[in-house]
């Protein structure tokens, strides 16, 4: 499905009802250029299932961060800054995509081959002309 969200408020509502969808074991590949609203759709996400950290930071300059959330951890992975898929592998990724985690990854074409077959997919773009309104398509896995 694809929508037209024309405010942060926006996307904030919509991730808190994306995020019902979501139990321990899932993935979410976030994918859309710099400033799409890739971060800012994984913080409410993380909001809307609990997490109460006060500062949420990026991951930006760490590959994982983990937070826990009421019934579930999540892992919080940027892959921007990623040599290849072997670093990932050695931190043991592999570890985070299964119970009790719920991984959402940014930049997850930097290694395609490692991201779980049923994962969700939710691409963000921004629109010429408005700078505050994005188009998300979600594609979630067949189950
Ligand atoms: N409708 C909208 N949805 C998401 N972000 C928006 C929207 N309108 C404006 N923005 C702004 O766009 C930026 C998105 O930043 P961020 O989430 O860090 O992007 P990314 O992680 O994709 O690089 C923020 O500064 C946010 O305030
Ligand atoms: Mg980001």
């Amino acid at each position: 499905m694809r929508k037209r969200l024309s405010s942060e408020a926006e996307i904030l509502e919509f991730a808190e009802q994306f995020s019902i969808l979501l139990k321990p074991g899932d993935c979410v590949a976030l994918s859309g250029d710099l400033g799409a609203g890739k971060s800012i759709f994984a913080r409410a996400v993380m909001r809307a299932l609990g997490v109460t950290d006060v500062a949420l930071p990026s991951p930006t300059y760490t590959i994982i961060q983990e937070y826990q959330a009421r019934d579930v951890r999540i892992a919080h992975m940027d892959w921007y800054r990623l040599e290849g898929a072997e670093e990932l592998e050695a931190i043991g990724v592999r570890d985070y995509f299964q119970t009790p985690w719920i991984c959402l990854i940014e930049w997850p074409q930097r290694a395609p081959g490692l991201l779980p077959a049923a994962s969700f997919h939710v691409q963000l773009e921004c629109v010429d002309g408005d700078p505050d309104v994005r188009l998300i398509e979600v594609q979630s896995p067949g189950r």
